[in-house]
């Protein structure tokens, strides 16, 4: 097999973004463009990708390195192409880049959703039967090939692919062509950096088109292929707001069907979203057992896993959290397990308006109820918090109840500390556990204590100002004016 270098040009400035965001950086399902594209390369295992810079050529490579620290995939390498003189150019400028004896890919850093299978069919057609060297093109077929190269073949020649003619160039005639150019080729790195040599600007734009190239194989007598796709999906760049939106929508359709074709049941598959999570740069993986149910409008980031039978109520976001069998989250509820991850038990009742934070570690039959928050601490089987409440850094016993709008004071201005709540406590309503602290097994902390040293085993903590009650008591009435 030859080793495959990717050339992905992303040095166009994306003009109809109306953005200071370059265009290859715009997200798609939480991810830039340009990831889903060297996510492209991955997958064909190349050996080495270069990526054509220009418009934010730092933040584009920023945004490449970020990508390969998090994979540890391919050598990658940059180089800047400064002024852009067309897509030849572009090639131009990455060819001392690549090591010369493989398959050169070139691909666009604005088309993210080629499949693989798609991309090593057009290897696999460039390699050809006996190892002969050929050019290899991926075109489509549109009903309106308005802007993009036409494929031109020969009628004499058992319609052979003859040249690639842009649209400005183009006749009335060659324009009635269907079949275009997806600006997506294979071709032999050796031959590639010959034709490239050759290429003049004589055209109607002025620009160096790398797909003049195609007529100089031709000339060569080397075969030059066309894998035709019928999936325009496939090849569609993005260049405004609404193409990417329209993109956005088409790949989380894509991602509902292959959940609902595993048994998913989704109530409406045009209100789903899985995204890739920015801050890691980690892709978006939704692993459902059976019987799993969501409602409309969740949003699930990075790594999520629902055991059989889970629940998910309208309008969750959950982002890197594991959900064990028959938990049920209600509407509203915002899980984000970030980097330490979150994980609720099975059979656990979460929400509605729950609030899990990095490092919530729910137990079996855990309740969490109604604008409860809980960061960094473990509960254990059974444990309730069903109302306003703050756990934070805490290690809560199994049985506890946690009574509504108590909190743990973790925080000391400088430092965090732990509270530890022993099994079968139950801490009253509107406390204040002041860490460090431990409330021991079987312990009852009064409602309204603000709690600052151990509660014993078995003991009532009360900590608060004794009530008093005056007699008769004469409210201040008005004085008047004068
Ligand atoms: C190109 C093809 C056209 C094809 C279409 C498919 C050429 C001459 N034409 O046209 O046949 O149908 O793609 O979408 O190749 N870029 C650079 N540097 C440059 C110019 C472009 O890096 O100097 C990058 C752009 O950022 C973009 C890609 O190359 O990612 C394609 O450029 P674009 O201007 O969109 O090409 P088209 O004119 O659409
Ligand atoms: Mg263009």
């Amino acid at each position: 097999m030859t080793a495959l270098d990717i050339i992905i040009m992303a040095a166009g400035k994306g003009t109809r973004m109306k953005s200071r965001i370059p265009k290859v950086l715009q997200r798609l399902a939480g991810r830039p463009l340009l990831h889903h594209v060297l996510d492209q390369a991955a997958s064909l295992h190349a050996r080495r990708v270069v990526v054509v810079t220009g418009h934010g050529a730092t933040e584009v490579e920023a945004a490449c390195a970020g990508y390969t620290r998090a994979t540890g995939s391919f050598d990658l390498q940059f180089v800047r192409q400064q002024p852009q003189l067309g897509t030849g150019h572009a090639v131009q400028q990455a060819m001392p880049a690549l090591a010369g004896d493989g398959m050169a890919v070139v691909l666009s850093g604005d088309v993210p959703l080629t499949r693989p299978d798609t991309l090593r069919a057009l290897v696999d057609a460039a390699q050809g039967a006996g190892g002969n060297e050929r050019l290899a093109l991926l075109t489509v077929r549109l009903p309106d090939p308005t802007g993009y190269g036409r494929i031109v073949r020969s009628p004499a020649d058992g319609a052979a692919v003859q040249r690639i003619v842009e649209h400005k160039d183009a006749s009335d005639a060659e324009r009635a062509i269907g079949e275009v150019y997806s600006g997506i080729m294979a071709v032999p790195a050796q031959r590639l950096a010959g034709w490239l040599a050759r290429l003049t600007n004589d055209n109607a734009q002025g620009e160096y088109y790398l797909t003049d190239i195609v007529a100089m194989a031709v000339h060569d007598a080397v075969p030059v292929v066309a894998h035709c796709i019928d999936d325009a999906l496939q090849v569609a760049g993005v260049n405004s707001p609404a193409q990417l939106a329209e993109l956005e929508r088409a790949h989380q359709r894509a991602q509902a069907a292959a959940l609902m074709e595993q048994g998913v049941r989704l109530a409406d598959p045009a209100r789903f979203d899985l995204r890739g999570d920015a801050r890691s740069g980690a892709r978006g993986e939704l692993v459902c057992g059976q019987d799993v149910d969501i409602d409309v409008n969740c949003v699930f980031t990075g790594l999520v896993e629902l055991g059989e039978g889970v629940q998910i109520g309208a309008n969750c976001c959950i982002a890197n959290a594991r959900i064990a069998a028959g938990a049920v989250i209600h509407p509203f509820t915002h899980i984000d397990g970030e980097k330490l991850g979150a994980a609720v038990g099975e059979g656990a009742l979460i929400g509605p308006f729950a609030r899990l934070r990095p490092g919530a570690q729910l137990g079996r039959e855990v309740h969490i109820g109604n604008f409860v928050e809980v960061k960094n601490s473990t509960l254990a089987d059974g444990a309730k918090a069903n109302h306003l409440a703050y756990l934070g850094d805490a290690s809560v016993g199994e049985r506890v109840n946690y009574g509504a709008g108590s909190i743990t004071a973790n925080y000391d201005g400088a430092n965090k500390h732990r509270t530890v709540i022993e099994a079968d406590v139950h801490i009253g309503s509107n406390c204040v556990l002041v860490a460090p602290v431990t409330i021991g097994k079987g312990a009852t902390v009064a409602g309204g204590s603000t709690i600052t040293k151990e509660v014993p085993a078995g003991a009532l903590g009360v900590a608060r100002g004794r009530q008093v009650s005056i007699a008769d008591w004469k409210r201040p009435t008005k004085q008047a004016k004068g």
